[in-house]
Formats: structure tokens, C-alpha cells, sequence
């Protein structure tokens, strides 16, 4: 789907005449203010500040369950006033001096991990796990993506061209669902064809699991939730049988399927003790688990009993070290990631889309896209910022 040319002559070439003259703020972000409180507001606009910088004007943002961890007050090293967002499709506006492999005007997608490129863990590939001031940092250690305009340092080596016949909606989801669902969950598991995969937690990153661990052809895949209507999104994405914990006795449904021995995977996509512990029962012996969820609490692990069987256990922060690979997928029409966009909004409404997103139990959202606004409004915001709007 071709889009229109970038605003290459707006964006902050205005902006740097618009600080010459004194005017403070012209973008508008979603702001943090400390636990319960986000405001849409105007905040100066993000600028170069190491070599290694791009600017990119937000064309598409999304929300994700770690947002709402954030604004609980669960990631207490959030600042107040940090601009909330780590997932993003834009259109880069301006580059530092360093920065040689994209350009003014290049759709890239921006992921949740960003990349020194130099450090020991970057120069292996695990991203997430950077030392030299990558990882992840949107909406968490550095301004994020849930603005008009953002910052992205390292843009070199951490985001990613768009090809030009994909859309906004095929790519943004490649920001961290489906690496963090491929990566963390089916690597980490080792799926392998044939096996049964049992998978707790149905939400966004759940169904992501489903959707790339049928890449590696499981023989079957259990779907486990407490809410019926994500059952039932699990069985659309390609689930085998489903199970209602609230119901039904998971361990023994797994077990009857199996013939008494237990999952060859189990892959936690909730962030519960209750639901770690669960896994770790629904495998069987040298089985695997793989934990995805993000977790605030203590969970127990029954090594009085799980020492005798061989388990694997595995934890991580996605890396997105897949994203060429998953991105060569949708090209290929493999995989369809447009299928959790449930909802969209323009992106100055993004406080309204937050509510929708976070009452899921009720509208059923998946993934809520927050759309830029068109060519040219951008100078229109900067207008009312002048106006004192
Ligand atoms: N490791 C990483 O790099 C990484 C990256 C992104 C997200 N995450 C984490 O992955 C987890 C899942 O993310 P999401 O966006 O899909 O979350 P979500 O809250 O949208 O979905 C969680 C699902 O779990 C279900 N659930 C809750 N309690 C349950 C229980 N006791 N038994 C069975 N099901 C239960 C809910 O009904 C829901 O469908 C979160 O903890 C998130 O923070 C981790
Ligand atoms: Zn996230
Ligand atoms: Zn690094």
C-alpha cells in the first residue's frame, strides 16, 4: 500500500525556527505523571542529541500491557513527565552526523529494543540485554513513542526500513508482540513440529505465541485462560483445544491429551505466580517451560519435585532479533499481524484509546493503533502552541 510522500520540509526544521524564536512547546505526547495519571499534552519537541540520533515523525503507536504495568505504578523507574510508548512505525525527519544507513524521508519501524551495536550482548544479538545504553529505554528510561515526534538513539542499528508495498498495521506489531511471543516463548521453548504446546494466557502476546509457534509445526496447541472470549480469539489463531481454568482442571485436561505425560512445552503469557507454577505442571518429563510474562510478585518453584525431571526453564526480555526474519514472513504472506488491530484512533485521542484498552474484558480489545495525523497537521499543532491553544 503505497503512502504519500514524507513531509520532509516540516517536521523540525520548523521547529529549530520555532525554538529561535522563542516558542517552548509544539508537539503534543501522551505524558506519564506518576501512578493512575497520563495526560495528552503539549511537550517541547524531541532534538538531536548524539550523533547516532534520528528523529521520526509518529505515524502509527500502539499501547501494550506494559504501558498499563507503568501507569499502576509497577515500573517505578519511569519517571514522571517521561513520554509513555515503545512501539512504533514513522517517518524519519532528521538524522545525526553519524547516522549513515537511513535518510530523511525512510518509513522505518521503530522496536520496543533498541541497539548500541557495540556492546558484548549487542554484538550477540541479545538487544534487550544491552550495556551500552540500548534495551529497552522508550517510555521507560527515555522519552517513548506515543507522540508526534521521537527521539531514537542508535537509530543505525535499531530500526528497521519498511518495505514500501507494507502497511503501517503489517509492521507495527513487529515492535514487540510477535518478537516477544517468537522469541521468548517459542524459541526459548524450542518448539519443535509434533509437540504439544500448551500455552497460558490468551492476550495479545498469548496469540502471538499461538500464531508463530505454528511457524515450527506443534503437533497441537492448548490454550488456557480464564476469560471466554479469548478462548475463543485463541481458537481463530490457530489453537487445537482450549481450556477455561476457571472451569476446568487444566493439569488433568493436559494430561488426558497426552496420554498421562504432559506437555513438551508449556509458555507463560500472563506475569502470575499462579499461572508460572501452572506451567511448571503441565509439562512432562524434559519438557520446557518458557516464561514470557512480566512478573511483580514472588512465584514458588517446586524443586522438590521438578529436580528429578529434567525440566528446562527459560525467562527473557525479548531481544527482537527476529524482526528481519518475521518481516520477511509478512512479505511473504506467512504471517498476517493486521488481525490484532481490533481498534483504532487518531493519535491526539490516545487518552481515550487507552480506556478501551485497558477495559479489554469488556470491548474485547487486542491491539489499539494510534494513527498520526495526516501530511501537514503537524504545523497546524505548532500554530495552536503559539496561539497559547
Ligand atoms: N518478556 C518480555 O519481553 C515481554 C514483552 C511484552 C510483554 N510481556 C508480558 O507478557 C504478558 C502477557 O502480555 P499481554 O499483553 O498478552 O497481557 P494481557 O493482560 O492482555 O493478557 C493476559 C491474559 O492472561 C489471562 N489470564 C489472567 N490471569 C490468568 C490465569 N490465572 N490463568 C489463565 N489466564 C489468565 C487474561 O484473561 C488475559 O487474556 C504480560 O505479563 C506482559 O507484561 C513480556
Ligand atoms: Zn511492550
Ligand atoms: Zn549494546
Amino acid at each position: 500500500m503505497a503512502r504519500p510522500p514524507a513531509p520532509v520540509t516540516l517536521g523540525l526544521t520548523e521547529t529549530t525556527c520555532a525554538t529561535e524564536k522563542g516558542w517552548e512547546v509544539t508537539m503534543k505526547a501522551l505524558v506519564y505523571h506518576g501512578p493512575g495519571q497520563r495526560r495528552w499534552e503539549f511537550v517541547p519537541d524531541p532534538a538531536i542529541l548524539e550523533p547516532t540520533d534520528a528523529i521520526v515523525r509518529i505515524d502509527s503507536s500502539t499501547i501494550c500491557g506494559t504501558d498499563l504495568h507503568i501507569l499502576k505504578g509497577d515500573v517505578p523507574e519511569v519517571a514522571p513527565g517521561t513520554i509513555l510508548g515503545h512501539e512504533a512505525v514513522g517517518t524519519v525527519i532528521e538524522t545525526g552526523s553519524a547516522v549513515t544507513t537511513i535518510a530523511t524521508g525512510d518509513r522505518v519501524l521503530v522496536s520496543c529494543i533498541t541497539s548500541c551495536g557495540r556492546c558484548r550482548f549487542c554484538r550477540e544479538g541479545h538487544y534487550g540485554l544491552c550495556t551500552g545504553g540500548g534495551g529497552w529505554i522508550f517510555g521507560h528510561l527515555i522519552d517513548g513513542l506515543q507522540a508526534e515526534f521521537a527521539r531514537v538513539p542508535f537509530a543505525d542499528t535499531s530500526v528497521y526500513k519498511v518495505p514500501e508495498a507494507l502497511s503501517d498495521e503489517q509492521v507495527l506489531f513487529l515492535a514487540d508482540t510477535l518478537p516477544t511471543a517468537y522469541e521468548v516463548g517459542v524459541l526459548n521453548g524450542r518448539v519443535e513440529p509434533g509437540d504439544t504446546v500448551a500455552i497460558v494466557g490468551a492476550g495479545p502476546i498469548g496469540l502471538a505465541t499461538i500464531m508463530t509457534a505454528k511457524l515450527h509445526t506443534p503437533g497441537r496447541i492448548v490454550a488456557i485462560d480464564l476469560a471466554d472470549p479469548r478462548l475463543e480469539k485463541a481458537l481463530e489463531f490457530g489453537a487445537d483445544v482450549t481450556i477455561c481454568n476457571g472451569r476446568e482442571d487444566p493439569v488433568a485436561k493436559v494430561m488426558e491429551l497426552t496420554g498421562g505425560l504432559g506437555a513438551d512445552v508449556a509458555i507463560e503469557a500472563v506475569g502470575a505466580p499462579e499461572t508460572f507454577e501452572l506451567c511448571t505442571e503441565l509439562i512432562r518429563p524434559g519438557g520446557r517451560v518458557a516464561n514470557i510474562g512480566v512478573h511483580g510478585k514472588c512465584a514458588t518453584l517446586h524443586l522438590e519435585k521438578l529436580w528429578i525431571r529434567d525440566v528446562l526453564i527459560t525467562t527473557g526480555l525479548v531481544d527482537t532479533s527476529t524482526t528481519p526474519r518475521l518481516l520477511k514472513l509478512i512479505e511473504s504472506g506467512r504471517l498476517d499481524p493486521t488481525v490484532f488491530a481490533t481498534h483504532r484512533f487518531p493519535l491526539v485521542e490516545a487518552e481515550e484509546a487507552y480506556d478501551v484498552f485497558a477495559a479489554a474484558a469488556e470491548t474485547h480489545a487486542l491491539k489499539v493503533v494510534l494513527e498520526g495525523a495526516p501530511v501537514g497537521h503537524d504545523l497546524l499543532v505548532r500554530e495552536e502552541a503559539v496561539a497559547g491553544v
